[in-house]
């Protein structure tokens, strides 16, 4: 049998409900903040990927899905949406003259990860992006959109941790105390953090593996490095979050894994995920534009897994519960009446009811099991005796209740 390729899912239609519950929350939470949404090509040249993300990061140099197409080109499946998001505002102009641009998207990803419990290799990422607002204002509304959806929700039991990478001056000043930190503790570090001391020095901090974690337990943290203009974007950010009552925990070993962050970068996690813990993360990025050819625009936002998402809301018992049924299920004993059945199921249908009839030619009792079974609010029952007399029994599913309606009275019978 042919099977899906691992670390992907099919997403079932007995699951479809919660993917559905969690779209439409997104979009009534983005409406309030007035986002709009962006949808991007699954593929991208490479370069808007290995220009963005880094060399030298664990997504650019081993998760990938590059491959050549076949005019020769060079093609990735998007990792992330950041990086195609900024090709794309640059692309169209969505922020020229410095306007500020609120973008969402939410949309299938992939990265050659290894699969776990809420590590899939196609995986859905919601996201918020605040592009041309240098302030730490936008910080803080991509994050209250983050809390607003949590909010919306009813995710209550989770962190968000925060941290500063400072600008570009403070990050070099910070990494090359650091190099000289971890080269004194060289031979304690694992063999991953020994190649990341070498390629990546700052994504040691970030390392799950113990010998590390006591390796840099004395590690410099990257705050006391912060020069004026970071601190006092970082203080202004702390400020906000306290003004508006968003509690966070400090993690000055937050680094995040995509080297385009300066400034804020924050992670949401949630102990009911299990080792995966990290349900969503962002943070600013004011370099991206201009390492993909835009001019200089400051920008600041977050993704969030949406089946981390989902797993937090099943584990919490969040999903609604009774998938919603239809309005109506035909009945008849005869399937000779099938086309007035199929004629009223679709005068039904264009007023605006759900209606399901049987096409299996089923039996007058299986035909009442499949009502039941599909939530029917109304099983409309069409005997050759009604049909005679031009009217329908129309049985109330929950309270049992029967009435004979005149046929041309069923759209009124049913709208009350
Ligand atoms: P990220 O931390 O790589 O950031 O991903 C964001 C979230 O996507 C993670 O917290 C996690 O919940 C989910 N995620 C990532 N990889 C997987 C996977 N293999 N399987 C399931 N879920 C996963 C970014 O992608 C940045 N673009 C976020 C951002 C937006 N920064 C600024 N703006």
């Amino acid at each position: 049998m042919l099977q899906e390729v691992r670390g992907t899912k099919d997403i079932l239609p007995n699951s479809i409900a919660s993917w559905q519950y969690l779209e439409e929350n997104i979009r009534i939470v983005t409406n309030r903040f007035g986002y709009k949404e962006l949808r991007t090509p699954i593929f991208e040249n490479t370069e808007v990927f290995s220009r963005s993300i880094g060399d030298n990061t664990d997504i650019v140099n081993k998760e990938m899905y590059t491959f050549e197409d076949r005019g020769g080109n060079s093609l990735t499946l998007r990792p992330e949406m950041t990086a195609a998001l900024v090709r794309s505002v640059i692309q169209n102009g969505l922020t020229a003259q410095g306007a500020i641009a609120r973008l969402w998207y939410f949309g299938p990803f992939f990265r050659y990860e290894r699969p776990q419990k809420g590590r899939y290799r196609q995986f859905h990422q919601f996201g918020a992006e605040c592009l041309s607002s240098p302030y730490p204002e936008s910080d803080v509304e991509t994050i209250l959109l983050a809390c607003g959806l949590t909010k919306q929700l009813g995710i209550k039991n989770f962190k968000l941790q925060l941290n500063s990478l400072g600008n570009k001056i403070s990050r070099q000043n910070f990494q090359d105390d650091l190099v000289k930190f971890l080269n004194s503790k060289k031979m304690i570090l694992s063999d991953e953090s020994k190649f990341r001391l070498e390629k990546n020095p700052l994504r040691v901090l970030d390392s799950k593996d113990q010998r590390d974690i006591d390796a840099t337990l004395e590690a410099p943290s990257i705050l006391e490095f912060l020069d004026e203009e970071s601190s006092l974007h970082f203080g202004t950010v702390k400020l906000l979050l306290n003004q508006v009552g968003i509690d966070y925990v400090i993690n000055p070993r937050l680094v995040r894994g995509l080297d385009y962050y300066s400034h804020t970068v924050f992670e949401f996690q949630s102990s009911a995920l299990g080792s995966q813990d990290a349900f969503g993360g962002g943070g600013r990025y004011n370099d991206l534009f201009e390492q993909l050819g835009g001019k200089a625009t400051p920008a600041v936002g977050f993704a969030m897994g949406v089946e981390r998402l989902l797993l937090i809301l099943e584990a919490s018992k969040l999903l609604p519960e009774n998938e919603a049924g239809v309005d109506a299920y035909i009945i008849t004993f005869d399937s000779n009446n099938n086309g007035l059945v199929l004629s009223l199921s679709d005068k039904l249908r264009n007023a605006g009811f759900s209606v399901k009839t049987d096409i299996s030619r089923k039996s007058f009792k299986s035909q009442m099991k499949d009502a039941n079974n599909s939530n029917a609010k109304f099983a409309i029952i069409l005997g050759d005796n009604e049909i005679e007399r031009n009217v329908v029994q129309v049985k109330n599913m929950q309270s049992g209740e029967q009435k004979e309606v005149n046929i041309e009275n069923i759209l009124k019978f049913m709208e009350i």
